[in-house]
């Protein structure tokens, strides 16, 4: 730790159900990752309760800190400099992480760093693969996102393609519930449609009209429940796997489709998946093969670095960090953020 190159950066994730730290060493190396996961709580009610998801960050989030630090073994006075997401996302939330990386940062008399979420959620790439570098095409699909970005260079953004209503983890969390698997819905779709049929009801894969990158979700959303609600009515019997599995197809089909059409038209030889729905086995398999039909290289975070964390808020920190970017005392929480809008102080 005596090194003076070294950029170590402590960074604060609490944007939605995740109260996280990290510490990042050069914009590259996790040294530790540590994230308190509400989800038993909000499992309850079916979804995130925003008001008890700041309250439980308030709770938790010195703790996590003092834990990050002490996991990478670094003191406050090491670190160069405080990352935080400050948006987009739930604003009380957002609000509690905030808030403790500017105390943080003014009490140690560090920089501070605001970082944006999805900017979060592309970096996660940069961990486990230090041989990618910009330019290269993301598709960031998280429970909040369904984003298709040109990564231009670091910190330099172009959002090609975005969903025009519900995000794609949004569809798994609405279909999972339809059918009655709960809360979260994603990984239970993922892991039950293992034992589906994906052939077995077709449902629509939407066309965006006036734009090819686009996507939109809640069409397909409609058509499962429809099909649960006619099966009820029917008195028949639900097939969870099957319309699990047929769901996850139709998403995955347009995921895919559309990706590899803007990669192509964007001229990226090189193409990445971010956000929780990253994490999707069968999204991962699908747009594996597909880049390698294209002659694209294909890369994905580990699902730990798939969902919310601050590793990868460490990781955006630290190049934002590297092009000047430092935030005032006054930064705020700012829960519709856009990707590439400046944030305070750059
Ligand atoms: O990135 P994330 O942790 O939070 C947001 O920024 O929104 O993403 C959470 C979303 C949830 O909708 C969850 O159901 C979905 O990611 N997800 C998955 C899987 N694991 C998490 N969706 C599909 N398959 C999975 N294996
Ligand atoms: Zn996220």
């Amino acid at each position: 730790m005596e090194n003076k190159e070294e950029v170590l950066v402590l960074a604060i994730e609490s944007s939605c159900d995740e109260t996280a730290a990290a510490v990042v060493k050069d914009g590259r190396e996790v040294l530790s990752n540590i994230i308190y996961s509400q989800i038993d709580l909000h499992t309850l009610y079916g979804g995130v309760v925003p008001e008890i998801a700041s309250r439980k960050h308030i709770e938790k989030i010195n703790q996590v800190v003092e834990r990050a630090l002490a996991d990478a073994g670094v003191l406050l006075e090491q670190i160069t400099a405080v990352a935080v997401t400050c948006g987009p996302g739930l604003v009380g939330a957002l609000l509690v992480g905030v808030s403790a990386a500017k105390a943080i940062a003014f009490a140690a008399d560090k920089p501070l760093v605001g970082v944006h979420h999805i900017e979060g959620h592309i970096c996660a790439n940069y961990i486990e693969n230090r041989e990618l570098e910009p330019p290269f095409l993301c598709l960031v699909v998280s429970g909040g996102h369904s984003h298709l970005v040109m990564v231009k260079g670091y910190g330099e953004y172009e959002v090609v393609g975005r969903t025009r209503d519900d995000a794609a983890g949004e569809a798994f969390d609405k279909v999972a519930r339809a059918i009655g698997l709960g809360y979260p819905g994603g990984p239970k779709v993922d892991q039950i449609s293992r034992e589906g049929n994906p052939e077995a009801i077709f449902f629509p894969r939407a066309k965006v009209g006036d734009s090819a990158y686009d996507f939109s979700f809640s069409g397909l959303k409609s058509a499962v429940l429809n099909y649960v609600n006619g099966c009820k009515m029917r008195g028949e019997a639900v097939n969870q796997a099957d319309v699990a599995a047929s769901f996850q197809k139709a998403v995955v089909d347009v995921l895919t489709e559309h990706s590899i059409h803007a990669a192509v038209a964007y001229k990226a030889d090189k193409l990445a998946l971010a956000g929780g729905v990253a994490s999707n086995s069968h999204l991962r398999e699908a747009m594996g093969k597909a880049c390698a039909r294209c002659g694209i290289a294909f890369y994905h975070p580990s699902p730990v670095f798939c969902t919310d964390n601050a590793a990868m808020i460490g990781v955006a920190g630290y190049y934002e960090y590297k092009r000047g970017v430092r935030c005032g005392w006054d930064l705020n929480a700012i829960p519709n953020l856009k990707l590439g809008e400046r944030i305070h102080g750059r």
